[in-house]
């Protein structure tokens, strides 16, 4: 069987939001739409809300892209808003397990609002803290900068974090999504793959300044 192609999740954060829809059909051909919600409490920048998020469902529900709606929340206590962000057009919410202490029961919240689970770590988190949940998600991501900004630089030791959970997930016989994101351009893109990484988020190597659809069609290259 050939193996499954990488799955791309181009991060919104770094479009430019006076002319969303137009940057949202440029990434049309990918799988998911990544975005990013920032509280400026979990980490130290606040990014958007519900609002920005219900365009994005307009806009992918008018154009019938079929797209996943990845909202990755960078939130402290995320149970607070599970619901609200459910509603408002997420497809699979992913939690930091650094962010609530309740980890197990939140992700059974967003099973039970009817939306794929997922869960996150920071790169200074030992990869120990997922293993409790990871029977009970579809989406497992390991952060490869500190949550909070777009262009950040990629750290390395995320590679052999990778290879553990995709080993885990493999003797697990779990087929949930295995992402990486931040720092993400045609370089690091072709060694994730390799590790193991099913889905990769990239933010400004896709929204550069020749465009998305250029973007994208750079990391699809690198990653052939
Ligand atoms: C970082 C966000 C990322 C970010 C990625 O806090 O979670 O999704 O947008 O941006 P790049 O690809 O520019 O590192
Ligand atoms: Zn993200």
């Amino acid at each position: 069987m050939p193996p499954t192609p990488i799955k791309l999740a181009p991060s919104i954060l770094a479009s430019d939001f006076t002319r969303l829809a137009d940057e949202l059909r440029a990434i049309r051909s990918a799988d998911y739409i990544h975005v990013d919600v920032m509280d400026g409490q979990f980490v130290p920048n606040i990014s958007f809300g519900f609002p920005l998020l219900e365009a994005v469902r307009r806009v992918r529900d008018a154009d019938q892209t079929g797209q996943f709606i990845d909202v990755h929340l960078m939130v402290q206590a995320p149970e607070r808003y599970l619901e609200q962000f459910a509603a408002a057009g997420a497809d699979g919410l992913t939690i930091h397990v650094e962010a609530t202490p309740h980890i197990h029961r939140a992700v059974q919240m967003i099973r039970d609002l009817g939306k794929q689970p997922g869960v996150v770590l920071n790169p200074g988190t030992p990869l120990e803290a997922l293993r409790p949940v990871l029977p009970d998600v579809g989406l497992v991501l390991i952060m490869s900068v500190n949550p909070g900004f777009g262009g950040q630089r990629f750290i390395p030791q995320t590679y052999e974090r990778v290879r553990t959970v995709r080993r885990w997930l493999d003797e697990l016989g779990s087929n949930a999504e295995l992402q990486v994101d931040g720092g993400v351009n045609a370089e690091t893109a072709r060694l994730l793959a390799e590790a193991g990484a099913s889905c990769l988020v990239a933010g400004s190597s896709v929204y550069g300044p020749d465009g998305a659809e250029a973007g994208l069609a750079r990391l699809r290259g690198a990653l052939a």
